[in-house]
């Protein structure tokens, strides 16, 4: 079974306030989302295996450790998973970045699938699969499907803001993903929204509403 982990550092809870103050301008708004990122993905990849290597010190020779295993690959949910990318990409630079275009039927609140494009070597990659809004699940499980169907094997999904429905569904959709959010919110409420979220994650970072 996956895991739930929720990443309760202070720097993160403190972003997180600004983050969903409906006055927080469009600006503030992706800089902290970004910002959020670059933190939650400190804190996501702290299993991440290392393997011991000498370098020379201008001083002497030294052991010391470096990332070993697979290499990664970061997969935005489109539209709001983008607000996210560059704070991962400032921490793993190297990283390949997937797309995975959705959007929530608004009546239905089913995903509707409109772009998919994956490193080619999505197989051999570790990858983070992101999204500010974990809701009820649906787009955050349809997306890990389309990667798994792509060969994509080793996922875990970060998102700032779960509902327990969310979490629930991923975790039984796909037992062998862990989650990370930085919150943890009481419910949806009869829109799909997350009480008390922060509104419209895609629409705050980009100005749209
Ligand atoms: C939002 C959010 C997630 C989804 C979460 O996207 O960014 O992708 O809703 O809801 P769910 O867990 O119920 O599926 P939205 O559909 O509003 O599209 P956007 O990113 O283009 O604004
Ligand atoms: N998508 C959002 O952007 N916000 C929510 O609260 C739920 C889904």
């Amino acid at each position: 079974m996956g895991k739930l982990n929720v990443l309760d550092h202070p720097l993160i809870q403190h972003k997180l306030s600004i983050l969903r103050d409906k006055n927080t301008s469009v600006k503030e708004f992706r800089e902290l989302v970004g910002e959020i990122a670059a933190l939650m993905c400190f804190e996501a990849t702290r299993d991440l295996p290392t393997e011991e290597v000498e370098v020379e010190t201008p001083v002497a020779r030294a052991k010391v450790r470096r990332l070993a295993g697979k290499k990664m690959a970061v997969v935005p949910i489109l539209r709001a998973g983008l607000g996210m990318v560059d704070g991962i990409l400032q921490l793993i630079p190297g990283a390949k970045v997937g797309h995975i275009g959705l959007y929530r039927d608004p009546e239905t609140l089913e995903p509707v699938e409109y772009y998919c494009k994956l490193p080619k070597d999505i197989s051999e990659r570790e990858i983070i699969v992101i999204d500010p809004m974990l809701a009820t699940g649906g787009s955050a499980s349809a997306a890990i499907d389309f990667i798994k169907q792509h060969g994509g094997r080793h996922i875990r999904l970060m998102c700032i803001i779960g509902a327990p429905e969310g979490a629930e569904k991923v975790l039984r959709d796909h037992s062998d993903v862990d989650i990370y959010v930085a919150a943890m919110d009481e419910k949806l409420n009869e829109h799909g929204y997350i009480v008390p979220g922060l509104g419209d994650a895609g629409d705050r970072i980009f100005g749209t509403k």
